[in-house]
């Protein structure tokens, strides 16, 4: 492989029958008054207003906030994951393939049993009302806009428009390098965190691991079948794609508006942290925290591989 650190196809999916690999079921009781992520790991951190919050508000906004994170991934691998690659499966380039199919395949059956971890821990963590059922999303509702935009290009999405396929990758790892800063460091300032989150964020990276390989060859086999003007197109694609998930948008101000829920003295605040929130988008420590090739170094790797440059110049402010 191209980059470092990628095993063969055929090595990952023997991996992928190794049980100290695979992803399990767990059981757990989330702690009520634990910080589950570190605070730099959420949006409000980068914002002014945060320091207005008391130690117990920031305790609250921590945890909803982590509820929202693992929700994201919940509808971000049922939705989105899943069915990019459904749609690449049918493809010619990809049936011509066995190695790449049959993982393909394999992290469709993964992504699948992961929203039950999720679902679960949320369940405990979130007030009564705001979980239980599965199919009970409650913080990313996509507006109107939105689920039209991401509806035309998982419908399109092929090995002609593929520029998705890079954030696929960015998020899986970034959810790996989450649960590396959870394993090693096991207090943060708002005190020790809740190790059921922990324990719930290593089991979920068993198989991501693997899914981070398989998107390294996905990607790059795509790549090398590619004329430069697909390249090209897909290179603008994605820098548009990126510039607009990269802002924060109904889910983060839902974590807030249940925070003020849950804390009216807040609500004076309203104005600001929309405010505040809206600029992040523009925010480059915000933007870093999340792409910058320390965070996700193979996805960066792979695309200055291709691009000669890193990922995140694409969504930095001036570019
Ligand atoms: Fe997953
Ligand atoms: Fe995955």
């Amino acid at each position: 492989m191209i980059i470092d650190g990628i095993s063969s196809l055929d090595q990952i999916l023997n991996l992928s029958i190794d049980p100290e690999k695979q992803t399990k079921k767990i059981f757990f009781k989330p702690k009520k008054n634990a910080p589950a992520l570190f605070e730099e790991h959420t949006q409000l951190y980068f914002t002014n207003i945060y320091s207005q919050l008391t130690s117990i508000q920031k305790l609250r906004y921590n945890q909803l906030f982590a509820s929202f994170f693992i929700e994201q991934f919940i509808v971000f691998e049922e939705d989105f994951t899943n069915r990019i690659l459904q749609s690449l499966l049918g493809t010619p380039l990809i049936k011509n393939n066995q190695l790449l199919s049959r993982s393909l395949n394999q992290m469709i059956t993964d992504e699948t049993s992961h929203s039950g971890l999720f679902y679960e821990y949320n369940s405990i963590l979130l007030p009564r009302k705001l979980s239980g059922k599965k199919g009970n999303r409650f913080f990313t509702k996509l507006n109107r806009f939105d689920k039209i935009l991401f509806h035309f290009f998982l419908e399109f999405s092929s090995t002609r428009l593929f520029f998705m396929l890079w954030f696929l990758m960015a998020v899986e790892e970034y959810s790996l390098f989450i649960t590396n800063c959870l394993k090693k460091h096991k207090k943060s300032k708002l005190g020790c965190l809740d190790p059921n989150y922990t324990k719930m964020m290593i089991e979920h990276s068993r198989d991501e691991a693997r899914h981070v390989q398989i998107d390294a060859h996905l990607i790059h086999y795509i790549y090398i079948n590619s004329s430069t003007l697909v390249k090209k197109i897909n290179y603008y694609l994605l820098k548009l794609f990126l510039k607009n998930i990269s802002k924060p948008k109904r889910g983060g101000l839902k974590v807030v508006n249940q925070l003020m829920k849950e804390f009216p003295e807040l609500t004076k605040y309203r104005t600001t942290f929309k405010k505040e929130l809206g600029l992040l988008g523009k925010n480059r420590d915000y933007l870093e925290s999340l792409f910058s090739p320390g965070v996700i170094p193979k996805t960066d790797s792979l695309f200055r591989y291709f691009y000669g440059k890193s990922l995140i110049h694409l969504i930095l402010p001036g570019n």
